[in-house]
């Protein structure tokens, strides 16, 4: 059995529809038109244990929403889901014993308290023995540097200093399975890469499992082997990071340095010109006539050197964002 098993899971919301002018405000007052928004639409998947993957997708795509039904925040409108056995939703406390969510945009430690006291009360609702309490929360501090703001007000951390803070509170009863929503949001470059060190060290070390939502590729690309993008409440994808190149970019790029004397000229027939630096030339090349192309090239011209890449993999996963999205039909307005 998966640790993480996932089957149909459907989460709309009704939410109602404003309309503008005051007749139509009149008119609310009695019916109340309302809409569906389909957040989840039918999910299904399977993680096994110790696995580390990043969920993808476009704002509104409905990874938090995934993320909150598996942590039992909210209830799905049909489907099913255990995780570790348990039905997130029934939100048994051997099941909260053994799980954590944590999210970037929002606080869950005592904003007036320093952390250690926020970190006492989870020893007390987890029920942590002093002594392995101790050992974890020393282990933790040491690994994220933060030994010395223990006591200093939540209020008064740094934004990387409080989003370590909250990985500590998620993880001092060691839960076995964690969801990180978006974990480095806001952050620079270094603690950006310090959360991320981390989360590798920490995965690695304990093999736990951890679902993870982030608009920063370099996050999913050090962390997760397996990607899920998901578009429109739909998974549109599995597989790992380089695997999106290859299924959703049909281009390569080729770049030539040609010898000097060459002119660019009649490149343009192998492909779209990006980029004119002379001497050297990059064109975009449909990935079945690579070979091709580049054999007329080296036979045409003299050239001292030469690559082939992909495509930015940004440039890949926004297409294949907005290629979902383009026939988009998500919410269906109704009375009532
Ligand atoms: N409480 C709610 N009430 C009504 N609609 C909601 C609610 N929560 C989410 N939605 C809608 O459900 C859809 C999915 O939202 P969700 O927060 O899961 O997206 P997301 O993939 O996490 O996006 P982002 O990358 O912006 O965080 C959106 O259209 C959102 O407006
Ligand atoms: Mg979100």
């Amino acid at each position: 059995m998966s640790i993480i098993q996932i089957d149909q899971l459907v989460k709309s919301y009704r939410v109602q529809q404003k309309k503008e002018g005051l007749r139509e405000a009149l008119r609310g007052l009695w019916h109340r038109e309302t809409k569906t928004v389909d957040a989840v639409r039918d999910i299904s998947l399977r993680v096994e244990s110790g696995e580390f993957v990043a969920f993808l997708g476009p704002n509104g795509a409905g990874k938090t929403t995934t993320l909150k039904l598996l942590s039992g925040v909210i209830y799905p409108t049909s489907g099913t889901a255990s995780v570790m056995g348990f039905v997130p939703w029934e939100r048994s406390l051997e099941y909260r014993r053994r799980f954590a969510l944590v999210m970037g945009q929002k606080n869950q430690l005592w904003w007036d308290l320093p952390a250690q006291e926020s970190f006492r009360l989870h020893q007390q609702i987890y029920k942590i023995d002093q002594t392995t309490f101790k050992q974890t929360l020393d282990e933790l501090t040491s690994l994220l540097t933060v030994q010395s703001l223990l006591g200093r007000p939540v209020r008064e951390l740094s934004l990387g200093e409080r989003m370590k803070m909250e990985l500590i509170a998620a993880l001092l009863h060691r839960p076995e399975v964690l969801f990180l929503d978006e974990p480095t949001i806001g952050l620079d470059v270094i603690a950006q890469h310090n959360i991320q060190q981390f989360l590798k060290f920490y995965q690695e070390e304990r093999r736990i499992t951890i679902l993870l939502t982030s608009h920063y590729m370099k996050d999913v690309a050090a962390l997760c082997k397996r990607v899920v993008v998901i578009a429109q409440g739909r998974i549109q994808y599995d597989g790992s990071l380089s695997g999106i190149v290859d299924s959703f970019s049909g281009d390569k790029i080729i770049t030539l340095q040609l010898s000097e004397g060459q002119s660019e000229l009649g490149l343009e027939r192998f492909g779209t010109l990006e980029k004119i630096a002379m001497p050297r030339v990059s064109f975009r090349c449909p990935r079945n006539d690579v070979s091709r192309s580049l054999a007329e090239i080296l036979s045409n011209y003299q050239i001292d050197d030469m690559s082939v890449e992909d495509p930015p993999l940004e440039e890949t996963i926004s297409k294949l964002f907005t290629h979902v999205s383009e026939d988009r039909t998500g919410e269906t307005a109704d009375q009532s």
